[in-house]
């Protein structure tokens, strides 16, 4: 049984939507009940915050793997930490966390933020896979679509440098256990 937390969110609600095509038992984490009767028919669902031990407790029942992501905020590093502590704790086999591409040499915001918990993930003595995405393709709907539709142009603040994109169908897809083909590299080799 996989706990995919962050169910709500872009990469959590992405990574559900994927393990449910891939048939592996898994169980989608929200905070309010309201997001959790949005779920598809069929998913199991569980309300918890990263905050309460006692929900995480409720939550990590008879798992054996976690995709752990949350909001690119500073309180992210506690959060995050004590998720790892109650997936020890509750006897979880294997901790997937969702960090960002940067956490390895950026000292800065959220990635400086993602790198203190990878550290803490490493040395846990949980089994772990550490995904480091850049942006995400998605990001391009929310965030750029407007003003093409607007203005037939889109801005970015990054001059002549260069970027690159992850579909967050990706994400799944990578996950252990998740059977899903990556969607990136199965359109390239479509091309
Ligand atoms: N956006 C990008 O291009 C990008 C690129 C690389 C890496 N990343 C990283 O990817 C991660 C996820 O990004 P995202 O866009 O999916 O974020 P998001 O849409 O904000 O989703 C975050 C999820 O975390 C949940 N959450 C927050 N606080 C929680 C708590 N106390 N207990 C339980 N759940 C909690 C949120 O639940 P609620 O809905 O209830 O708040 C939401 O489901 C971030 O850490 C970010 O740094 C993002």
């Amino acid at each position: 049984m996989i706990l995919v937390t962050g169910a709500s969110g872009n990469a959590g609600r992405a990574v559900v939507d994927e393990m449910r095509r891939s048939g592996v038992p898994f169980r989608a984490m929200y905070r309010s009940q309201e997001d959790a009767r949005k779920a598809s028919t069929g998913v199991s669902t569980v309300i918890a915050d990263f905050s309460s031990r006692e929900s995480m407790k409720g939550a990590l029942t008879a798992v054996d793997s976690v995709y752990l992501v949350c909001s690119p905020i500073p309180a992210l590093v506690e959060l995050e930490s004590k998720v790892i502590d109650a997936s020890r704790e509750k006897g979880v086999k294997h901790l997937v966390l969702n960090s960002a591409l940067g956490a390895g040499d950026y000292p800065k915001s959220f990635p400086a933020w993602h790198r203190i918990v990878e550290d803490k993930l490493k040395a846990s003595g949980l089994a772990f896979t550490i995904l480091r995405p850049n942006s995400f393709m998605q990001n391009i709907l929310s965030y750029v679509a407007p003003s093409i539709r607007q203005q037939g142009a889109f801005f970015a603040a990054m001059g002549d440098a260069r970027t690159s994109y992850l579909d967050l169908r990706d994400i799944a897809a990578v996950i252990p256990g998740c059977s899903r083909r990556p969607v990136s590299i199965w359109a390239r080799l479509m091309n």
